[in-house]
């Protein structure tokens, strides 16, 4: 029997310098403020017919590292970066089938301004908008709006199921058919079609209706990355799409029977969720390269130990700076990315601070594929079965346009080839696609 088609879509770290110092980026320090890599890059996804490309964001400078911006400025950290919205309208225009899916946090944007952003990128890109749904991490970043702290990380979900109520009754505020452009009486939308919200909650309250209008999709997708108890019955309740980064197959397949049992429990086919698991592989032209590819990650890793530290600092609010590296992992607490620290803890046991961070750094998250376009494709074939489905979210650390060609048109055809991949979309809106297999 040929094994079931799983889903591909790529997860780009924020519109920024994203590889400093990495080769093959090209000029990009210099030419960082127009994004034409990741414009090439959503063209080239497109081409090998990803689902959608989803942009991570965080509206923050770093500064969990001894207490300072300097690790994070010096070598371009998540800095600078972009507003996602807007490189998001950007990567529609130049695409025609991909799905677009920005992050907008929820302490950041009030849940109108959500509603109409999403709801324009999905206008605009003729029902290709998402929204990548995070309840944010750092109270450096709560504190740019005015805040001390983020709420706690529970009560942020609380306060999330508010929000995304308003943001979906806002787009259900036009009926179908609401725009009926009658030439002939002179009306363009019938009243009776459009209608206030009146949302009055504990968080966030609304009035409506979404001034901005009807959506080609109705409801744009949502995806979701929760990796806590509370986040994955969010991610049940509303995601279209869920982000996951557990570690190793038995892991993921756990993850993606949760969700899905979550589902069924509250009455909704778990196949209307589509769970797509983070993936860095190292594709490469033959097996030599490949062990020099994975050589080189650990060198690296182990010569830069700070900044991974720093990196690991940065989503979870924790200053890992005056921890002893050769010391066993302490026990941490965050009110930042909970699921992200316990995976962390949970693979360090008996193993040093330093063996720690580089074995987090160098395992090619979820699971590690690593070879040539053949042997990847076989061992993500073999993964997906296990696991049961839904697809994989490809990222680079090093993004350039030679990583990108890589995947696209070094692994993907071997995927398509096998039946494993589409080779055309079938059809133009980004939920259909989803919803195809
Ligand atoms: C693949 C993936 C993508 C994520 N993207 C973002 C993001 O763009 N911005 C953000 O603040 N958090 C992001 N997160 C963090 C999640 O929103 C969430 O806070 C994290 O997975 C921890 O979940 P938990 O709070 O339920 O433990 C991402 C997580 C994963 C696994």
């Amino acid at each position: 029997m040929a094994a079931a088609p799983f889903h591909l879509a790529w997860f780009l770290q924020g519109s920024s310098i994203q590889a400093w110092g990495a080769p093959w980026t090209g000029n990009i320090s210099e030419e960082w403020m127009r994004p034409d890599l990741f414009l090439d890059l959503a063209r080239q996804m497109e081409r090998a017919g990803f689902d959608y490309i989803l942009i991570e964001d965080s509206i923050y400078v770093g500064q969990n590292w001894k207490n300072s911006r300097d690790i994070f400025l010096k070598n371009g950290m998540s800095i600078p970066r972009q507003e996602p919205s807007i490189v998001a309208a950007m990567m529609a225009a130049a695409t025609t089938r991909l799905g677009i899916v920005p992050t907008l946090s929820t302490f950041a944007y009030h849940p109108y301004l959500t509603a109409r952003i999403v709801g324009t990128l999905d206008q605009v890109s003729l029902g290709r908008g998402g929204w990548n749904m995070v309840t944010g991490s750092s109270d450096l970043s709560a504190q740019n709006f005015g805040m001390d702290k983020l709420p706690d990380h529970d009560e942020r979900y609380l306060m999330a199921e508010e929000y995304v109520q308003i943001c979906k009754r806002l787009w259900g505020s036009w009926e179908p058919g609401a725009i009926v452009a009658d030439r002939k009486s002179g009306v363009l939308i019938d009243p009776e079609k459009v209608h206030t919200i009146d949302y009055v909650g504990k968080y966030y309250s609304s009035r409506g209706p979404l001034n901005s209008g009807p959506l080609p999709q109705g409801q744009p997708v949502i995806a979701q990355a929760g990796g806590s108890v509370s986040g994955k019955k969010f991610a049940a309740k509303y995601a279209d799409t869920v982000v996951a980064a557990p570690r190793g197959v038995e892991a993921m397949k756990k993850y993606r029977e949760d969700v899905r049992a979550e589902r069924a429990a509250i009455g909704l086919d778990p196949d209307g969720c589509k769970i797509l698991f983070l993936l860095q592989p190292i594709v490469t032209q033959s097996k030599a390269e490949a062990a020099e590819r994975v050589a080189d990650r650990k060198a690296s890793a182990e010569a830069d130990i700070d900044k991974r530290l720093a990196r690991m600092g940065w989503s979870t609010n924790i200053d890992f700076s005056g921890c002893d590296l050769d010391a066993p992992v302490g026990e941490f607490t965050t009110n930042g990315h909970q699921s992200s620290l316990q995976q962390f803890l949970k693979n360090s046991e008996g193993k040093t601070l330093r063996e720690a961070i580089v074995a987090y750094s160098t395992g090619g998250i979820c699971v590690d594929v690593v070879g040539t376009p053949d042997s990847c494709a076989s061992q993500m074939a073999e993964i997906m079965e296990e696991v049961g489905g839904d697809g994989f979210l490809i990222e680079q650390p090093d993004v350039s346009r030679r990583t990108i060609a890589s995947i696209t048109d070094g692994l993907v055809p071997e995927l398509q080839q096998r039946g494993l991949t589409r080779k055309a979309y079938a059809h133009t809106q980004l939920r259909d696609n989803l919803l195809e297999f």
